[in-house]
């Protein structure tokens, strides 16, 4: 055993749910943040639209709650909903303390009292995101992960990734805490241990299991599946939202158009150019997200058409420029004028709803190990998470997860001396095409058969071929040398498995989750949540 480096926290996620964490904890305590590429290589820099709080006199916690509840299709845990938006106020005040550049109201009207513009989106009852223009994500993670650099007490590491968690229960010792993790130095190729007092997993979600996402590469599940490995329980993985706009272009890879332009009036329409949704529900593109990525997946198979097209160039020139300044470079740059003509638009995978089950404190059920952001499972999204609740909730749990590490803080010792990662018996893979294979055919049966419509019989196609993915990589696994990709796939597939359980285990239809087996909604609304082997060890 050699020595390893000794953290208070090690923070597994430099996104939004990671660096309010580590910012929330008090400078004596010395703190780790993992990224396993460049510290923005998470979806918090690419968020575009905003997050979504109470804030301005004329709303309402009573209306962001019950919003909430009706886009996440009678599945949201009321009182994690109450939790989220009853803290959004502080939240939000901590990020403008902070620093973050939130746009300016220039006496809008509609706005209330509140000094910050604040925007709409699918859902949302009331004006009530707050943003800065159309490049929200860049915005605060550029500002918070400037408050990191200033702290001497954070180390923030990159090029890091994490390989599996270590416990108490995987080291043969009696008790189940979390001690630290394995991490792949990318630079060096060597796995590296990491011993601390707590370990948080803020690692994003797992879009990329779809052939088509809004998400940066990363978005790969790794931990959920690092949790589960290690004996957590996941709940409601068959919930992946798709987002009905993301821009239809060959060299467009994952871009996405903000769902802003809808809440500051754009229109979806046919090639024809006849507006659809309104015959799909009476709040038209404004209807929550599962509602508009089925009925565009609907017109789409129905006419065979490859995408639709969503319209602003209604609105002035100067508007839409001043508002989306990012959506507007960004089309310009693929041809498309949006002041002038409509922009082609497809859904693709864009969040992931369900995740680790965690309670109001980010707690797993791993003492000494938290969750936060994407890859937790509070209950708040239930069956569809409403626009710009994602980012709220990162900030809403960090903060709850660091008061909660500082209250058990006393209580806790260093540990032991770890284990090395022992790899004696892996040599370098001479067959990485194995690797590049796996994982666009996984990517794409998800695509095919998980997707935004499901049948019995599309998920058990999809599990056979995934059971067989998994067989093929345990065995790569087990021979060759670990490398980022081999990780991702392995995450990837395991958690594609839990999503594909997941809907399996669900006979009805609700939010997200639509099958043409049981098209109707159940009148009780049950989690789906999914006991890992070692729960009980
Ligand atoms: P992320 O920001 O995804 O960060 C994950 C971090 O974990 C990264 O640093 C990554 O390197 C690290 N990581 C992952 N695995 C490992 C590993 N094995 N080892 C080491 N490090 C690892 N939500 C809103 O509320 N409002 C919006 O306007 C909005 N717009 C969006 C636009 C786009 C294009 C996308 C993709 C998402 C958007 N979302 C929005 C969703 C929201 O951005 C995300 O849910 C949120 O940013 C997730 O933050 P996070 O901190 O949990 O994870
Ligand atoms: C968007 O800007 O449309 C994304 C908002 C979100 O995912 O919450």
């Amino acid at each position: 055993m050699s020595q390893h480096p000794q953290y208070d926290v090690l923070v597994i996620g430099s996104g939004a749910a990671g660096l309010t964490l580590a910012l929330n904890l008090p400078t004596t305590l010395r703190v780790a943040i993992l990224s396993k590429g460049d510290l923005a290589n998470g979806s918090t820099y690419w968020a575009q639209g905003g997050v979504a709080a109470v804030l301005d006199t004329t709303d309402t916690v009573e209306s962001h709650v019950a919003d909430t509840l009706v886009a996440g299709a009678g599945l949201c845990s009321e009182d994690a909903v109450r939790f989220t938006v009853e803290h959004s106020r502080e939240a939000i005040q901590w990020l403008i303390e902070q620093g973050v550049p939130f746009t300016r109201d220039e006496a809008d009207p509609e706005a209330g009292s509140f000094e910050y513009h604040l925007t709409r989106e699918g859902g949302h009852s009331h004006r009530r995101i707050i943003h800065a223009a159309d490049a929200t994500g860049a915005a605060i993670f550029n500002t918070l992960l400037a408050r990191a650099q200033d702290r001497t007490n954070i180390d923030l590491l990159q090029q890091r990734v994490a390989v599996d968690l270590i416990t108490e229960h995987k080291l043969g010792l009696s008790g189940r805490r979390c001690l630290g993790a394995y991490v792949l130095n990318r630079a060096s190729g060597e796995v590296e241990t990491f011993q601390a007092k707590f370990v948080v997993l803020a690692t994003g979600g797992a879009a990329k299991v779809y052939l088509y996402t809004s998400n940066p590469d990363g978005a790969c599940g790794d931990g959920i599946a690092m949790a589960w490995r290690a004996g957590c329980r996941v709940g409601n993985l068959e919930f992946n939202q798709f987002h009905p706009t993301c821009l239809y272009h060959p060299q467009a890879k994952s871009f996405l158009i903000t769902e802003a332009l809808r809440g500051e009036g754009a229109v979806l329409k046919l090639p024809n150019g006849e507006r659809f949704m309104p015959r799909f529900d009476e709040r038209a593109e404004l209807a929550p997200r599962d509602i508009v990525a089925r009925a565009i997946d609907h017109e789409m198979k129905r006419l065979g058409i490859d995408c639709v097209y969503l319209d602003i160039s209604h609105k002035p020139a100067a508007f839409i420029r001043e508002h989306f300044p990012t959506v507007y470079e960004r089309c310009l740059e693929f041809g498309i004028d949006i002041t002038r003509e409509p922009i082609p638009v497809v859904p693709a995978a864009h969040y992931t709803c369900g995740g680790i089950v965690v309670d109001q404190s980010g707690r797993t059920d791993i003492p000494g190990l938290y969750a936060i952001g994407e890859t937790s499972f509070t209950g708040l999204h239930g069956a569809n998470r409403m626009a710009s609740n994602s980012l709220l909730e990162c900030f809403v749990y960090a903060r709850s997860a660091a008061q909660d590490m500082l209250a058990e803080l006393p209580d806790v010792e260093q540990a032991h001396a770890l284990p090395d990662w022992d790899a004696s018996q892996v040599t370098d893979s001479d067959e990485d095409v194995i690797i590049a294979h796996n994982w666009d055919e996984l990517r794409r049966f998800m695509w095919d058969y998980v997707g935004i419509v499901r049948t019995s019989k599309r998920l058990m196609r999809a599990q056979h071929r995934v059971r067989m993915l998994l067989g093929e990589i345990d065995e790569f696994y087990s021979n060759y040398k670990v490398s980022r990709d081999l990780i991702e796939l392995r995450n990837l597939a395991l958690v594609a498995d839990l999503m594909i359980r997941s809907a399996m285990q669900r006979k009805e239809s609700r939010g997200l989750h639509y099958t043409l087996d049981y098209p109707d909604m159940l009148t009780e609304a049950v989690d789906t949540i999914l006991v890992p082997p070692t729960f009980d060890d």
